[in-house]
């Protein structure tokens, strides 16, 4: 299957979000990434439960909430609610992985599990077979606009073979640092979701996302 792209809100005008999240629908965004962050697991503060709300309400594009909390349990009714479709969690932020995967699966949701730089892969090979999804972090998260982390691709290749020779089908996305220049690598690793952030807003949107196809 082709590689969709997620347009990261983070790098949006948050004073003309509605209108931001019309264009970046118009130029072709598959799905919409949001940055839930809490100023304690990451060192920024986003939004959370109203905003995603209001979000909700204005676009049919499927969201995709990427949580970098400390307590990402308390987000999963209540985006359930409001039809969150992909919900990720940090593995470094939770004692108890495998009963969060089975939670965000019960309400509904495509369940992810999300690795920072460096954080090994080692780390949730046991959650492999439960998850929808794996996030690879290509930057330390907490803000848009970072450098690539190139060797984020030995994760990304690893667990797309790894998929293969276990039959397993959870999806592969990439945060941080994507842009033009190492989309072709990223995509040729196995990544089936590719989140962009100041690379999309920071041109014609359109054109910043034909050029990631
Ligand atoms: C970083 C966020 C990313 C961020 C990506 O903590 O998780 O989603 O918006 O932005 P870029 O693409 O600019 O690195
Ligand atoms: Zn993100």
């Amino acid at each position: 299957m082709r590689h969709r792209i997620a347009p990261s809100l983070l790098s949006a005008d948050f004073g003309r979000l509605n209108e931001e999240i019309e264009m970046v629908t118009v130029a072709g965004a598959d799905l919409l990434h949001l940055d839930v962050m809490d100023g304690h697991f990451v060192p920024n503060l986003t939004f959370g439960v109203p905003v995603v709300a209001a979000i909700a309400k204005v676009t049919k594009l499927p969201l995709d909430a990427h949580l970098m909390v400390s307590n990402p349990d308390m987000y999963i009714e209540p985006f359930a609610q409001m039809g969150v479709e992909y919900f990720s969690f940090h593995i470094e932020a939770v004692n108890h992985s495998h009963r969060m995967v089975q939670r965000i699966k019960q309400h509904g949701m495509k369940a992810g599990v999300a690795l920072n730089p460096g954080t090994p892969v080692c780390l949730v090979m046991d959650l492999l077979s439960e998850v929808d999804f794996v996030l690879v972090m290509s930057v330390n998260p907490g803000f848009s606009g970072q450098e690539y982390i190139g060797s984020c691709l030995n994760k990304i290749a690893f667990l797309d073979i790894y998929r293969k020779e276990n039959n397993l089908n959870f999806e592969i996305e990439i945060d941080g640092g994507v842009n033009g220049e190492n989309i072709k690598s990223i995509v040729d690793a196995g990544t089936d979701i590719v989140v962009a952030g100041s690379y999309v807003f920071g041109g014609d949107y359109s054109k910043m996302i034909r050029s990631l196809r």
